[in-house]
């Protein structure tokens, strides 16, 4: 049985590394759906409507013991559908507003995610539930996923066009600064690094990758009790598959320099944006 890693492209990966590293034994299953990316701007049904189909083809094509939903655009959206369409275990991905909202001295936070994200109701109810005290700067963009998409497989970046991106996030109001940035897309931890460069003021960058891959190893644990046994099998090789297929080598050789082996996702009916 694997563990089932889905995002729009390669930002998923930021969690696979983390899961690799709590779940060492297991399989993972990667699939980029680089054919529907970015998520960020589709309309919510397609959405729903092009994941569901995506869920039900790879849940048939393996054995599946959990299924990691490794992006915020799709989860604040897909979560309680996919959990009544499919028996297996999932876990999501949302935004790190709880523990940013713990965390903040100065009250003032940006969550910088895609539009979708945004404006799910989803992440207003994060929100209401845990921030209702302090500011939360909400940040759109619209352009960052396709920045670390080529950041990842060509090692360029455009720094103005990234500073455009994470300049609202950074108030400086009445005294007090923005001192929390949540990085609410899997994709953007990538571009950290380069986003620190950039920062008028040092700010805590909160990257939720380690946190999901945790709560996945304990859904898991709750599902598969551990027997108490040290399996000496090393795990399967990891696979992934590109739903564009042959259409980006550069995704292609990212995925396998990850140690995946790559597969065909081939022909598959699946909702498109238009
Ligand atoms: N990685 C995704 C997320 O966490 C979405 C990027 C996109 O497809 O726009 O939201």
């Amino acid at each position: 049985m694997s563990v089932l890693v889905l995002d729009s492209g390669v930002g998923g990966l930021t969690v696979l590394r983390e899961v690799r590293a709590v779940m060492p034994t297991e399989q993972i299953v990667y699939v980029g759906d680089d054919g529907g990316f970015p998520y960020g701007q589709w309309p919510e049904d397609a959405l729903v409507e092009r994941l569901v189909g995506l869920f039900t083809h790879y849940l048939n094509k393996h054995d599946i013991k959990l299924a990691i939903v490794a992006c915020n655009t799709a989860s604040t959206l897909i979560m309680p559908s996919l959990r009544s369409a499919f028996d297996v275990p999932f876990v999501g991905t949302v935004p790190a507003i709880k523990p940013a909202a713990e965390r903040t001295d100065s009250g003032m936070i940006s969550v910088l995610a895609t539009p979708g994200t945004i404006n799910r109701r989803y992440t207003q109810s994060l929100i209401d539930e845990h921030a209702n005290d302090i500011d939360v700067n909400l940040v759109a963009s619209t352009q960052l996923a396709k920045l670390a998409e080529h950041y990842m497989q060509h090692r360029e970046i455009d720094s103005d066009a990234l500073w455009q991106e994470i300049k609202p996030c950074f108030i400086d109001w009445a005294g007090k600064r923005t001192d929390i940035v949540v990085l609410g897309c899997t994709h953007y931890p990538f571009l950290v690094n380069e986003m620190r460069k950039l920062a008028p003021w040092p700010v805590d960058w909160i990257d939720p990758s380690e946190a999901i891959a945790l709560r996945a190893l304990s859904v898991m644990e709750q599902t598969y009790p551990p027997n108490g046994q040290v399996s000496t099998e090393s795990p399967p090789t990891d696979l992934a598959y590109l739903t564009s297929d042959a259409a980006n080598p550069a995704a292609q050789r990212l995925l396998q320099g990850f140690g995946l082996t790559l597969r065909p996702h081939g022909q598959v009916a699946l909702r498109s944006i238009s």
